[in-house]
């Protein structure tokens, strides 16, 4: 069995050999057409002699029987339907996964690559795990992994060789998802524009946009969608509420390189994440986030230089849903861990040069400001969200009760990864969400790997030109580190 490392290892050292490594698996199996298996002999002489192993055993291993035209499962009956609802909104011609799959020619030559990522979790990308040390109260909104019976289906699927079967007796395909919030009352763009590209090997930048929503008097938000300006470029956005509207002082509304924060001295909320694929925010029913007027939002946008020339963003923004109507729970959005409120277990933050399995951890009482609150008060997490940098692998946090002792854990992200990060929901209505009473603790615990073990440690030295790992402490910067757990709290009573 070619295993999964060995094929992502290969797939982005070698990029075309993985393409040819599928190809001549389906030539093998004879359920391609002539076309492109005649292509794919000319990209297959291309590559390297590992790569060619690679794809000479991934051919040999699946080449069992070859689909007929019944052959269960095939493209229109079985597979084209599933990928269209989770995959083709990001594998799309001009999206950001690596290759479409719109198409049965787009997609047979992946089939045992799709097989691999699929089965161990890979993709879809999703990173709010239930583990051995954590199982969360409930499941969340949005959630796209596969069922185990949709994983045997792709496999059984590349097994047989990627049969197309009849397009006569195809599935009819799912809508695909749309991305936009329904009804929203207002879009604000970016001030000014902003171009990208690469600087020497940097391809990576992180700018910050100030948003002004024009608010007037206090509204009340119950949904937020981050407007996608250059797709080519947005990796991903963290949005925060300036609600002292101290960016309103940045040159043309943008304040360059502001790292992993939020460019401004004062305290911001952090509301809201977007990652590509991502729904809009909608709160539950019932819930709304107040946001005071005059406040401008914050969005710190990571910007990856496409390697091919200079790139424009002038048009990435929110858009918004609200109302001037008091909900029955006004949301606050809490910022717990380093930085943040909340009391450290451990030393200042300082993850050693070379430490691998290095812990940080923090705990907050449930308070209102470091006052008690009576229990007729009714807080209840709706959102929860983690941060960390590129040294992180691993991220939990949980809530003790304040009489049973008893911890419930409420997201964790063993395989932490920088670049998906965003905002996990409950899908759970407001009252059974998860409640906090004064006096309970909220707990994080981050673990580290700051050895060369760890690729994106290494990525991340890389782009300050290091070659070995150097002692990490609390900052902003790409090689600095943050431990932070952002939970929207929505409250009833207070
Ligand atoms: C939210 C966007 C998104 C969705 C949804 C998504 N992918 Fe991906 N996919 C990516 C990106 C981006 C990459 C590039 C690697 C990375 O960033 O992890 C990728 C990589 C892959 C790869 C690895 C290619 C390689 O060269 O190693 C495979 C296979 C894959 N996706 C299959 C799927 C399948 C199958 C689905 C649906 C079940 C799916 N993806 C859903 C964004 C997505």
């Amino acid at each position: 069995m070619v295993s999964v490392g060995s094929v992502r290892r290969a797939l982005s050292i070698f990029r075309p050999v993985g393409i040819a490594s599928g190809l001549l698996l389906a030539c093998t199996s004879g359920s391609g057409d002539e076309t492109s298996a005649t292509d794919s002999s000319s990209s297959a002489t291309d590559s390297t002699a590992t790569g060619t192993t690679n794809a000479t055993e991934t051919a040999t291993e699946t080449a069992t029987e070859t689909g007929g035209e019944a052959a269960r499962p095939n493209w229109y009956q079985d597979i084209a339907p599933l990928v269209t609802r989770s995959c083709v909104g990001c594998h799309v011609a001009g999206g950001i996964g690596p290759f479409a799959m719109e198409s049965y020619e787009q997609t047979w030559p992946w089939a045992t690559v799709i097989a691999d990522n699929t089965d161990v979790g890979l993709m879809p990308p999703w990173h709010a795990l239930s583990t051995e040390v954590c199982e969360p109260p409930s499941g969340f909104k949005h959630d796209p992994r596969l069922t185990d019976a949709e994983k045997a289906m792709l496999r059984d699927w590349a097994d047989l060789g990627a049969p197309e079967g009849d397009p006569e007796l195809a599935a009819p395909l799912p809508e695909p998802q749309s991305l936009d919030l329904p009804n929203s009352t207002k879009t604000a763009l970016m001030a000014s524009k902003l171009t990208v590209e690469a600087k020497g090997s940097t391809l990576d930048f992180f700018n910050c946009l100030s948003i002004d929503p024009g608010i007037s008097e206090t509204v009340f938000l119950d949904g937020l969608q981050l407007v996608v300006g250059n797709r080519a470029i947005l990796h991903h956005v963290l949005i925060y509420v300036d609600s002292t509207a101290e960016s309103a002082d940045w040159p043309g509304g943008v304040k360059l390189d502001c790292g992993g924060g939020t460019g401004i001295n004062g305290p911001a909320e952090l509301i809201s994440g977007w990652v590509p694929g991502s729904l809009p925010m909608q709160a539950p029913d019932g819930v709304k986030i107040p946001i005071e007027a005059g406040s401008r939002l914050i969005l710190n946008v990571h910007y990856h230089a496409t390697g091919g020339g200079t790139e424009v963003d002038d048009s990435t923004g929110l858009a918004f849903r609200w109302s001037d109507t008091p909900p029955e729970y006004t949301s606050i959005f809490k910022l717990l861990g380093e930085p943040g409120e909340s009391e450290r277990l451990t030393g200042p933050l300082m993850i050693p040069a070379g430490a691998t399995n290095h812990v940080e951890e923090f705990e907050w009482v449930v308070s209102d400001g470091g006052q008690p609150f009576p229990d007729t008060v009714d807080a209840r997490l709706w959102s929860v969200a983690h941060h960390m940098h590129k040294i992180g692998i691993d991220m939990r946090v949980s809530v003790i009760d304040r009489d049973s002792g008893e911890e419930t854990c409420l997201l964790h992200t063993p395989k932490w990864d920088f670049d998906w990060q965003r905002f996990y929901e409950y899908d759970t209505p407001i009252g059974e969400a998860v409640r906090l009473k004064s006096g309970d603790k909220i707990r994080l615990k981050c673990i580290y790997d700051n050895s060369l073990g760890n690729p994106a440690a290494v990525e991340a030295l890389a782009e300050v030109g290091l070659d070995a790992p150097v002692d990490v402490v609390a900052g902003e910067g790409t090689l600095d580190e943050m431990c932070i757990g952002a939970f929207g709290i929505a409250l009833k009573g207070l």
